[in-house]
């Protein structure tokens, strides 16, 4: 088991280049399975997540209007992950939503779900949402917070080296 999740973790990359391969409807919705069953602040589930698959050529044209990196464009799926602030958990001490946070809770199950599936995916956030929500017709209700492309990583692609700051770095210990 600790092996299977040390695998997932460092198997786990941003990819930015994708094969032409389009990945069966099963592995989608077993990556969508995983975000369904993330945690939440609550359990409130503030999430809906939008499926865009190669066939949607008005929904591909809004990722690339929102995010104009030509990487993306190799991607078969795209996942956009959204946030309901209607249904989000607020702390009551400083009103803080927890929208973001459980966004990124699912996001990364998908991440990993992708990786067991001999998938790959890039959390991207750096997008225009403004432009991103006009081109998917999202209401107001809906916030896009991160893309997140999906698909066979194209042929040679390769799991870069980790580079990460040292454990002495980053962990206080009291
Ligand atoms: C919240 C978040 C936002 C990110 N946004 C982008 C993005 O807009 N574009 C991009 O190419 N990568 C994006 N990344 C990917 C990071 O650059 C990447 O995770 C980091 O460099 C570590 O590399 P690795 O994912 O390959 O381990 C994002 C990652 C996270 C967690």
């Amino acid at each position: 088991m600790k092996d299977i999740f040390s695998r997932l973790i460092s198997g786990r990359y941003s990819c930015r280049a994708y094969s032409p391969e389009v990945p069966a409807e099963e592995k989608i919705d077993y990556i969508l399975e995983a975000a369904r069953l993330a945690p939440s602040a609550c359990n409130r589930q503030p999430w809906r997540f939008i499926v865009i698959p190669p066939t949607d050529a008005e929904g591909r044209r809004a990722v690339a209007a929102a995010y104009s990196r030509e990487w993306i464009a190799s991607a078969p799926y795209y996942i956009v992950v959204c946030g309901v602030p209607a249904e989000g958990w607020v702390r009551p001490f400083d009103n803080h939503s927890h929208i973001d946070v459980d966004a990124s809770i699912a996001t990364e199950h998908m991440c990993l779900a992708a990786t067991a599936e001999g998938l790959a995916t890039c959390w991207v956030c750096n997008f225009d949402p403004a432009v991103l929500s006009g081109g998917l017709g999202l209401g107001s209700e809906l916030v896009p917070i991160v893309i997140l492309p999906v698909g066979y990583p194209a042929e040679g692609s390769k799991v870069p080296a980790k580079t990460r700051k040292a454990s002495e770095d980053i962990i206080i210990r009291r």
